[in-house]
């Protein structure tokens, strides 16, 4: 697929004013996306578990306007106007209008709630774009009068990756690829697609709880991290390592081989950490009750046979990841010993799901 094949032709019909709503799920990857291109282009493949009950929901109301200058949306987080979030629909507006042109002749009315608390230092961009994008998809189906979905959720993807990289891998589930790589076929640097091969029982029904460390403002967006990734000394090398650490993982859900995963997913939490420590300018986004955790995790897979890990995205918050059998075993360990590391008392229990759903 190149993005050409992405521009619609001329639509069939005319819609008057109407809405959607889609709720999509957030995603956390195992081998991490930092570092882009131009036209949210990765750097290096990733993949990801989608996320089961964090999500964000989205109505998209539409009504036609009359002069297709400029886009016209208001955007709304539970009830509340947000202006503030205006600028970076904007700018996916921008990136995606040759691809869905009529959304210069629609008004939106863009209302969204998530299931996560909002300032929870969960992204919320990833749930966020992926509804959004899926709810333009809606539109445009009507506009085209397709009756069959042909690319619907491949050109959904396409979307979303153009308002934030990491939404195209929360449109499917439970396990997205994003990003060319040799040994994955279809695999493709424009999209998410299914991971396409055998995926040991071990990893069914996974489980990630979210442990809230601090849900404060970043000092560093994801954006300008990514844009740090361009003249970083380590940056060669670490794209390398990503096909690599993908190409391992293969196998590693074929034979469900924990041990082996537990490895490559702590690996690439701490190398996207180390990639922000010696960027330049540097930073870090790991707080101290962050490496409490990390040290308790490892504390506690020395003294049980627990194959429980951890990942971080970029932020303080930590990721437990653990196969479902050990959901009581894991639960009394967060109660015990994690939950006085976490911001109020605050985690979130969710775990591996199967991607973004219309509701009407
Ligand atoms: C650390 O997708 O938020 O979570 O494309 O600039 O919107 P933009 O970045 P974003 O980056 C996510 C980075 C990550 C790793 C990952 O999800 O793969």
């Amino acid at each position: 697929m190149t993005e050409q094949e992405f521009i619609p032709k001329p639509y069939k019909k005319t819609i008057e004013s109407g809405s959607v709503t889609w709720e999509s799920p957030s995603n956390i990857a195992l081998v991490k996306y930092w570092g882009k291109k131009e036209n949210q282009i990765p750097a290096n493949p990733s993949i990801s578990f989608t996320l089961s009950g964090c999500k964000t929901i989205t109505r998209l109301s539409y009504s036609p306007k009359e002069s297709p200058d400029d886009f016209s949306f208001e955007v709304f987080l539970e009830g509340e106007i947000k202006p503030d979030f205006k600028p970076k629909i904007e700018t996916f507006f921008k990136r995606i209008v040759q691809y869905v042109p009529f959304i210069k002749d629609y008004h939106f009315k863009i209302e969204t709630s998530n299931t996560f608390p909002h300032s929870s230092g969960i992204a919320s961009s990833a749930s966020g774009m992926s509804a959004l994008a899926l709810c333009l998809m809606s539109v445009e189906k009507e506009l085209k009068g397709d009756k069959f979905e042909t690319c619907f959720t491949q050109k959904a993807s396409f979307l979303a990756r153009l308002g934030s990289g990491s939404a195209c891998r929360s449109i499917e589930g439970d396990l997205v690829v994003w990003g060319t790589h040799q040994e994955i076929e279809n695999s493709s640097d424009l999209f998410g697609v299914k991971y396409p091969f055998e995926v040991h029982n071990n990893f069914k029904n996974y489980q990630d709880t979210i442990l809230l460390v601090d849900k404060g403002e970043k000092q560093v967006s994801s954006t300008v991290g990514h844009g740090l990734m361009h003249n970083h000394p380590f940056a060669g090398e670490r794209f390398k390592q990503a096909h690599e650490n993908l190409a391992a993982l293969i196998n590693i859900f074929k034979t469900g081989n924990l041990e082996a995963f537990i490895d490559i997913v702590e690996s690439e939490a701490l190398t996207l950490h180390a990639m922000m420590m010696t960027s330049m300018p540097y930073f870090v986004l790991m707080k101290p009750n962050t490496l409490e955790i990390i040290n308790k995790i490892w504390a506690f897979r020395k003294e049980t046979d627990s194959k429980l890990c951890f990942t971080l995205d970029a932020g303080a918050n930590v990721h437990l990841l653990y196969p479902e059998k050990e959901t009581v075993l894991v639960s009394e360990f967060i109660k015990n010993e994690l939950v006085a590391h976490c911001q109020n008392g605050q985690y979130i229990c969710d775990q591996i799901g199967f991607g973004a759903n219309k509701i009407v």
